[in-house]
């Protein structure tokens, strides 16, 4: 089932990555639903209906609206500025302003409604009736493809009542805009100390000077690929269609390959498109990839040239993105129907958290810039959140892989009987995915994702998106000169209305007033600091990882390997003894975007001066590179094997593997009674790296690892294998390798690890790996694009993708070979910080009254 999953998610990813941007669920559900998608696309141009909210408050009187029966108006006037834990909250205000309840809103001079006069209070089925009570109750839906079944009767309502095309560009209004903008303290744009904390090594032991054969070995493929693709032709020829993704995504790269001709060129082209709007086709717009790719891309690029063009395009590309975030706890909706006419919507119940902050470097970086506030609000909510969400789930400081992002704890029906939602002030009326009114009581955090919440059971993985979350924590503190953003405390935050420009490193922002900033905040986080830190957050998490997902596979291989296995938790209360006991699964798997993770270990040791995580760094570095070499290049993009377990060697041995198999040893039976329950760890956030915490009233949250589970997950009875000692289905298949999925040549993530591991250690041993991984690389590439007279061509080697070259090999691996063997003084960590997706965000800082 969980490989199932995982399948579809990969699948998923894939085909995100081949249409770029548009999530393809429409093609899926095309052959289903023709009639419906032909309406939606004869319709598309319907994005704005006729506001029924401006005839109302136009012309309606007011009073009826503001005080809807049923709901507690009272209090929630009182409440008006009420904060949920602290941030000033959008929360409901609109909704005060608007909510019907069961009255019907329908204003029958307005020509253009053609709305029948059904009751309309109960049929929300009726989508006429949908859609004028979505526009006082958010819909609060599952995932993508449940929010596309909306999409399609909201397109057959425009069908069915011929409304006029709107006026173009009418400005969109948002259902929940946020009353007051938490601001980035202009005290955050100073470094005390200009050596405090630097990433990089202050000694190259080879001096760090450029490897200039090695540079132009990687420059010729890197010329190769570009022509091979005719990325800058094939970009110009569908402007108008598409937005040339690769192409923003190799900007920076250009750059430093100081290809200037190809760079102009294309901030050229770029220049033509207006990034407020995407191409009308992206029905769906994925907001995590839009952030990491297009606006990561376009922002680096601007920071190496200082093109204005690409950060005027960066905040038009931001204005379409904000537009995501309009939503009652304005967490964003990841797959965002942007021409929807259902606008008022919660987050996704099944969302991931490493998505939602995707644009958390990209948007602090903006408000730096241009000194809005809209920019760092966006992102800080979400931290806040998160922050308060940290021991909302099965292991503490780790988030599962799925959420709920709306905050909703539902009301049901025996309190809703007793009226329990009407003394709630944080209470919002909504629409659920049955088309069934709820009472959603927002908490203000993050809850077990819907689908896990009903298969009971939470999923850690350390993919890219989860890692991303403790990454992107590290180098926002980098960015932030060293400042951490949890530790925003309520008198610290400057509230400012919407639009005002509070905050602008341009100028010398060292100036008295900033001097009192920084002592208020000092002040306050002696007096009292409520929040975890972000070391706390990012420390206690990654000691998690080391404790509960680090394992050592039975490899071919005499070296042991370090992977990252992911888990699966079950949990339940024992009242007698108050607590909290959790069942840890590992998987024994191995996702090849755990190879960054030696990035982030390698970073955060800096950043958060740890100085033992950068051996854990060199660890799962060399392990990820070993790897490699097993698979010459190819990596699986995710496997599962034996762990490695008693005290002997990890070698692997088939003549055991084989006779296990055979006397059943990987069936597992849940009852066994045999397990023997081993009491792992009882409080993990008491590392002695970390301040005390005092948590007494806590529940003690106990992780069991049952004995059972220190087998593969996988179920492999006597039939997977053969009579030749092979496995039945693919004899091709190692033994030692329990299960593999596709593979991949190109992806970045062990020279990503290499390349930081250099710059941070100053070792050469890290060049010559670089160099011995890159030749592997260039060899299998020539042997698996082989084509006729000695012409090869490359090419993921992952067959069911697309026969595009995919543009992480531009935007990220051929970026970190590059900066590996480029001058190890450009483009350093410290006046840099690299996104998830290996773009460059600029550190600007003020030390004394001078920028660095
Ligand atoms: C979306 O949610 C619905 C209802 O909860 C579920 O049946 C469906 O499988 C989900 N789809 C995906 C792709 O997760
Ligand atoms: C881009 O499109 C938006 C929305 O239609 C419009 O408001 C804006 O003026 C356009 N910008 C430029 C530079 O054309
Ligand atoms: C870093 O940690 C070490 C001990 O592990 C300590 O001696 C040193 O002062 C710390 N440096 C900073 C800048 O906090
Ligand atoms: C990583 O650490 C483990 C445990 O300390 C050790 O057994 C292993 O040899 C190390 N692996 C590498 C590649 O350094
Ligand atoms: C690998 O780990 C096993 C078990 O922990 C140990 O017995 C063995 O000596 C290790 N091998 C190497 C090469 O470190």
């Amino acid at each position: 089932m969980i490989i199932l999953k995982r399948n579809l998610r990969g699948i998923i990813r894939k085909i995100q990555s081949v249409l770029l941007l548009v999530v393809t669920i429409s093609l899926l559900f095309y052959y289903t639903f023709q009639n419906e998608i032909n309406m939606l696309n004869s319709y598309a141009e319907n994005e704005y209906v006729p506001s029924i909210n401006t005839v109302i408050s136009s012309d309606n009187t007011a009073d009826s609206l503001v005080n809807p029966p049923g709901f507690n108006n009272n209090k929630n006037h009182n409440n008006q500025n009420e904060n949920i834990n602290g941030l000033p909250r959008p929360f409901g205000d609109k909704n005060k302003i608007h909510d019907s309840s069961s009255d019907n809103p329908i204003n029958n001079n307005n020509p253009n409604n053609n709305i029948p006069p059904k009751d309309p209070s109960k049929d929300l089925s009726d989508p006429a009736v949908l859609k004028v009570k979505n526009k006082y109750f958010p819909l609060l839906l599952p995932n993508i493809s449940v929010a596309f079944d909306f999409e399609t009767k909201a397109q057959k309502l425009n069908n069915e009542a011929h409304l006029a095309p709107p006026p173009q560009a009418q400005a969109v209004r948002e259902n929940h805009p946020v009353l007051y903008e938490v601001s980035l303290p202009s005290s955050f744009n100073i470094l005390e100390n200009e050596n405090e904390n630097l990433i990089q090594a202050t000694y190259f032991e080879d001096g760090g000077k450029q490897q200039i054969d090695m540079l132009a070995d990687i420059k010729a493929i890197f010329l190769k690929s570009w022509n091979q693709e005719n990325i800058y032709a094939r970009a110009k020829s569908r402007l108008e269609v598409d937005w040339p993704i690769t192409l923003i995504e190799s900007l920076d790269t250009l750059f430093i390959l100081d290809n200037q001709e190809e760079f102009v060129k294309a901030v050229d082209l770029i220049g033509e498109i207006n990034f407020s709007i995407p191409p009308e086709h992206y029905k769906v717009a994925d907001i995590a990839d839009m952030s990491r790719r297009v606006l990561g891309g376009l922002l680096s690029s601007y920071e190496l040239s200082q093109n204005t063009i690409l950060l005027e395009k960066a905040k038009q590309l931001a204005s379409f993105l904000l537009r995501a975030f309009d939503t009652p706890n304005r967490m964003p909706i990841l797959h965002f129907f942007w021409q929807s006419t259902l606008k008022n919507r919660f987050p996704y119940q099944n969302s991931n958290l490493g998505q939602l902050n995707s644009m958390s470097l990209e948007f602090t970086r903006l408000a730096q810039l241009t000194g809005q506030s809209k920019y760092f609000d966006a992102i800080y909510r979400i931290y806040k959140i998160m922050a308060d969400s940290s021991k909302e789930f099965d292991i503490d400081y780790l988030f599962p892989i799925n959420i709920d992002a709306t905050g909703c704890q539902l009301f049901s029906s025996e309190e809703i009987s007793l009226g329990d939602h009407v003394r709630d002030s944080q209470v919002m009326k909504s629409i659920n995915e049955d088309l069934k009114f709820v009472q959603c009581h927002q908490t203000g955090k993050f809850k077990i994702g819907k689908d896990d919440k009903l298969d009971g059971k939470e999923t850690f993985s350390m993919d890219r998106d989860t890692i991303s979350i403790y990454d992107t924590l590290a180098k926002l503190r980098h960015l932030l000169n060293n400042h951490d953003l949890l530790q925003l405390s309520e008198s610290s935050l400057k509230a400012s209305q919407p639009g005002e420009e509070t905050i602008n490193v341009k100028e010398d922002s060292k100036t008295s007033d900033n001097n009192e900033d920084e002592k208020e905040l000092e002040k306050t986080k002696k007096i009292k600091q409520p929040w975890v830190t972000s070391k706390q957050l990012f420390v206690s998490a990654l000691e998690s990882v080391r404790e509960l997902m680090f394992y050592t596979p039975m490899t071919p291989l005499y070296d042991n390997l370090t992977f990252i296995s992911s888990l699966d938790t079950r949990s339940w209360f024992i009242p007698t003894t108050n607590e909290m006991s959790i069942d840890v699964s590992p998987h024994y798997d191995m996702n090849i975007e755990s190879c960054s993770l030696a990035s982030t270990f390698a970073f955060g040791s800096k950043v958060f001066n740890i100085s033992e995580y950068i051996k854990i760094a060199e660890n799962l570095t060399i392990s990820c590179i070993k790897y490699n070499s097993l698979f010459s290049g190819i990596l699986p993009k995710h496997s599962y094997y034996d762990p490695c377990l008693d005290g002997s060697s990890c070698m692997f041995d088939s003549v055991s593997k084989i006779n296990n198999i055979k006397q059943g040893y990987y069936l597992r039976n849940e009852m066994d009674s045999s397990d023997s329950v081993i009491k792992v760890s009882q409080n993990l956030n008491k590392h002695p790296i970390l301040e005390k915490e005092n948590d007494n009233n806590m529940i003690t949250k106990v992780l069991n690892f049952k004995s059972h589970s220190k087998k593969s997950i996988l179920q492999m009875p006597p039939g997977f294998i053969n009579e030749n000692g092979e496995w039945s289905d693919n004899p091709e298949q190692p033994l030692w390798i329990n299960q593999l999925d596709s593979s991949l040549l190109l992806s970045p993530y062990t020279i990503q690890s290499i390349f930081y591991m250099y710059r941070i250690t100053g070792e050469k041993k890290w060049r010559s790996l670089g160099k011995s991984l890159f030749n592997m690389i260039i060899a299998r590439l020539q042997k698996e694009g082989e084509g006729a007279k000695q012409t090869w061509v490359i090419k993921e080697v992952d067959n069911n993708g697309p026969a595009i070259i995919p543009s992480y090999w531009f935007s990220q691996t051929l970026k970190y070979y590059l900066l590996l063997f480029g001058n190890g003084l450009d483009y350093t960590l410290d006046k840099y910080v690299f996104t998830t997706n290996g773009h460059l965000i600029k550190r600007t800082n003020t030390i004394q009254g001078t920028t660095i």
